[in-house]
């Protein structure tokens, strides 16, 4: 059994409380790799935001998940080193999809994990997120469940269509379960095709897909009845047109690849959401710098001359997410 206090990490009650309070949200960006937790922590260093490293059952089959913990453990000492004196960082399981998988988070050392029971029927969710929070709790580890689904796929599980949350079962669902967040379904989704072309409209001037807003009635429906309690939003990458448009122009193919406003997200942010999940973004990031310099320099094959800027456009990005839509630079002195 380790303990994440032992490793120097943080679990999100207090990060989320005053994330609520301050009306910004916490990062949560995913990692498998060197070069993204090498670029989360110098962009949460060098903002002081506090950031969650969030680690999917996917991510744990790739990298495998004793490197992972031990990597997280050296996150919090190289943000030491780059001069963040008390780190703010969590190690979390997202979308966990059975107790033992959380069960095994908890006892290597992470302080936070999501049981996704979103697919099942509501009382098997409710049992499935108890068991997990009863567990988790003895050893101060926090829990994040979920409420309504994604449309896409949340690692194994796959929905064709979104259900949004409803906003009159989540206080029975809170209570009955003693989660400590709930991810919820407004219109969000994973991956970099979040909308249907036939779901957006075309902007005259760039011809570029404008996707139909958030469902911000139910998010303010599920604040009614939880008041101050901390929501997460899942699938909130932005799909930068940039990165598309690097991508496309250098060998890649994404065609009609559509993300969450981000002016959606900074009203999110803004609201009793305090944890926002990013993934795609950062895959975009990362693919569009690699393939730049493949094509620009196909003599190259030193690994570090397309994983360095592969990182360094990594690192723009979180620093930019936190300052720009989140908010939550400084909040982590
Ligand atoms: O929710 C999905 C995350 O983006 C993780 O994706 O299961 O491919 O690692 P993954
Ligand atoms: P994106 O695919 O929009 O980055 O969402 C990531 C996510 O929700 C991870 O749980
Ligand atoms: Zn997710």
């Amino acid at each position: 059994m380790v303990s994440y206090k032992d490793l120097g990490l943080v679990n999100t009650r207090e990060m989320f409380a005053k994330a609520v309070k301050g009306g910004y949200a916490i990062p949560a960006f995913n990692f498998n790799n060197m070069e993204q937790l090498q670029a989360i922590i110098i962009a949460a260093a060098e903002t002081k935001s506090p950031v969650i490293l969030q680690v999917s059952k996917g991510a744990r089959n790739y990298a495998n998940q004793t490197l992972l913990r031990y990597m997280a453990e050296g996150a919090v000492a190289y943000a030491k080193e780059l001069g963040w004196e008390r780190p703010q960082i969590v190690l979390h399981l997202d979308h966990g999809d059975s107790f033992e998988l959380c069960k095994s988070c908890v006892d290597m050392g992470f302080s936070s994990v999501m049981i996704d029971g979103s697919a099942l029927p509501y009382e098997e969710n409710v049992a499935l997120t108890k068991k997990v929070v009863e567990y988790a709790h003895k050893y101060d580890v926090t829990v994040e469940a979920e409420l309504g689904v994604l449309a896409g796929v949340e690692d194994e599980v796959s929905a064709e269509e979104s259900h949004y949350t409803k906003p009159e079962e989540v206080v029975d669902f809170v209570s009955k379960t003693g989660c400590d967040s709930l991810a919820i379904s407004i219109g969000t989704s994973h991956g970099a095709y979040k909308f249907k072309p036939e779901q957006c409209t075309r902007d005259p001037k760039t011809g570029k897909l404008v996707p139909p807003p958030l469902a911000f009635d139910v998010l303010e429906g599920v604040e009614k009845q939880l008041p101050g309690f901390p929501i997460v939003l899942h699938g909130s990458s932005s799909v930068p047109q940039e990165y598309v448009d690097i991508i496309n122009s250098n060998g890649g193919k994404l065609p009609d690849a559509v993300g969450i406003p981000e002016e959606q997200l900074r009203k999110a942010a803004k609201s009793a959401v305090c944890k926002i999940n990013i993934d795609s973004d950062s895959r975009l990031a990362m693919t569009a710098a690699v393939r730049r310099v493949f094509n620009e320099k196909p003599g190259e094959f030193d690994p570090r001359k397309y994983l360095g800027p592969a990182r360094d456009e990594m690192k723009k990005l979180y620093s930019e997410k936190i300052k720009n839509v989140l908010g939550s630079d400084g909040k982590a002195e």
